[in-house]
C-alpha cells in the first residue's frame, strides 16, 4: 500500500487515507446560512470520490461571521439538523466528515465572487462588520465596509459562538472540526500585527495576538469529544516582508502552543490578509511552510495549495513533509480525485463504490 492509502489515526478517529478535501465556499445557501441541494450533491460526490475527509466550506459560527449573505453557517439547531444527512451520507460512503468553523472578521459582508467581491452596506442587506482594528483594514479597494472595533464583550461572544458551533457540529455528526484561523479573517486579523493595533491583552506582543486564536481553540477543545480530532488552519505567513506581519517562526510558535491546547493538525496555507501580499504560486508552492511546522513541532500537519497528481500527493506523505494532503480545486475539477488517484497508485485493490464497478472492472 502507498502512503497516501494509509489510514491517518487520530485519537479513537481512523481516516480512510491522507486525502481530503480542501474547505471550499460554495456560496449557494439560500437563505440563512442553511444547506442546500447543492452542498449535499457536492460534499456527497467526492465523498463517493474516495477522499479521506470530506470538510464543508469555512462554516459561519454566527451570522456576521459569513464572508456573504450566502455562505454556510451553524448558529442555530436548525442548522445542525440540515448537515445532518451530509454527515451521515459521508459516513456511509467511507469518508471522514469534518466542518470548518469560520468568522469572517472585516472580510465580512460582501457579494459573492461571482458577483464582484464587493461590500455590501448594512442599508442594503449588509452588516456591520467586527474588527480587531478598523485603522488597520486593508486597502482592498472599492467601497470600505461599515465596521467597528471589538470590544471585550465582542470578543467573548466570539469564543461563545466558536463554543456552541462545535457543540452544534457534533450533534450533526461531525467527526472533526476545524478552527478556520487563516486568509485574513477574524482569527488571522488578531494574529498578524499588519491588522492588529490594538493596545489591550488582544494586541501587542505575541502573546496578545495569539490570545483569542488559544482561547476559541480551548472552547472548542472543551466541548469535542476526547475521541475526536481538533484541526486549526493557519496563514503560514502573510507573504508581507517589508513591515511587520504574521510570518514562519510566529507559525512554528503558535503551532506548539496549539499542541499543548490539544490540537491534533495544523492545516497549513498562507496569505489572505492583505492585498500587498507577494505569494508564489505552483505546484507544492504552500507545502515548505507545512514542512516546517512539522519538522520544529511534534504536531501533525496538513499541506495544501497546488497539489493536482496522485504521486505528487503521495510524496508528500512518503517523504514526511506532510500527514495529510488537502486538495482544493482538483477536487472541483475531479470529484473522484480519491478513487482516480487509488487506481494510478494501487491498481487492483481500488475501492469504487459497488453501484459504479461495472464501469471500471
Ligand atoms: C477556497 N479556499 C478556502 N479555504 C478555506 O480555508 N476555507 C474556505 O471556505 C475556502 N473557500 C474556497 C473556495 C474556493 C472556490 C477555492 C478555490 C478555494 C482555499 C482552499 O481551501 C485551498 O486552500 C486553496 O484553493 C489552495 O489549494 P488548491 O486549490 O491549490 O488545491
Amino acid at each position: 500500500m502507498t502512503d497516501l492509502f494509509a489510514p491517518l489515526s487520530m485519537r479513537d478517529l481512523e481516516v480512510r487515507n491522507r486525502i481530503a478535501v480542501s474547505p471550499m465556499c460554495q456560496y449557494s445557501c439560500e437563505p440563512d446560512g442553511l444547506p442546500t441541494e447543492w452542498h449535499r450533491v457536492h460534499l456527497g460526490s467526492r465523498a463517493v470520490g474516495g477522499a479521506g475527509i470530506v470538510m464543508t466550506e469555512a462554516t459561519a459560527v454566527e451570522p456576521r461571521g459569513r464572508i456573504t449573505p450566502a455562505d454556510l453557517g451553524i448558529w442555530s439547531d436548525e442548522h445542525a439538523a440540515a448537515l445532518e444527512p451530509i454527515t451521515e451520507f459521508a459516513r456511509e460512503q467511507g469518508a471522514t466528515p469534518a466542518i470548518q468553523l469560520a468568522h469572517a472578521g472585516h472580510k465580512a459582508s460582501k457579494t459573492r465572487p461571482w458577483d464582484g467581491n464587493e461590500p455590501i452596506q448594512p442599508d442594503d442587506g449588509g452588516w456591520e462588520v467586527l474588527s480587531p482594528s478598523p485603522d488597520g483594514y486593508p486597502p482592498f479597494g472599492g467601497e470600505r465596509p461599515a465596521m467597528r472595533e471589538m470590544d471585550r464583550d465582542d470578543i467573548d461572544a466570539v469564543i461563545d459562538s466558536f463554543r456552541e458551533a462545535a457543540e452544534r457540529s457534533l450533534a450533526a455528526g461531525f467527526e472533526i472540526a476545524e478552527v478556520h484561523a487563516a486568509h485574513g479573517y477574524l482569527l488571522h486579523e488578531f494574529l498578524s500585527p499588519a491588522t492588529n493595533l490594538r493596545e489591550d491583552e488582544y494586541g501587542g506582543s505575541f502573546e496578545n495576538r495569539t490570545r483569542l486564536v488559544r482561547e476559541v481553540t480551548a472552547a472548542v477543545r472543551d466541548v469535542w469529544p476526547d475521541e475526536k480530532p481538533v484541526f486549526v488552519r493557519i496563514s503560514g505567513t502573510d507573504w508581507l516582508d517589508d513591515r511587520p506581519s504574521w510570518d514562519r517562526e510566529q507559525s512554528v510558535r503558535l503551532a506548539r502552543d496549539l499542541d499543548k491546547l490539544g490540537v491534533d493538525l495544523v492545516d497549513v496555507s498562507s496569505g489572505g490578509l492583505h492585498p500587498d501580499q507577494n505569494a508564489p504560486a505552483g505546484p507544492n508552492f504552500q507545502v515548505p511552510l507545512a514542512e516546517r511546522i512539522g519538522e520544529e513541532t511534534d504536531v501533525a500537519v496538513g499541506a495544501v495549495g497546488g497539489i493536482t497528481e496522485p504521486e505528487q500527493a503521495d510524496a508528500l506523505v512518503r517523504n514526511r513533509r506532510a500527514d495529510l494532503v488537502l486538495v482544493g480545486r482538483e477536487f472541483l475539477r475531479d470529484p473522484y480525485f480519491g478513487v482516480h488517484a487509488a487506481d494510478e497508485l494501487e491498481g487492483e485493490s481500488t475501492e469504487w463504490p459497488i453501484q459504479y464497478r461495472r464501469a471500471v472492472r
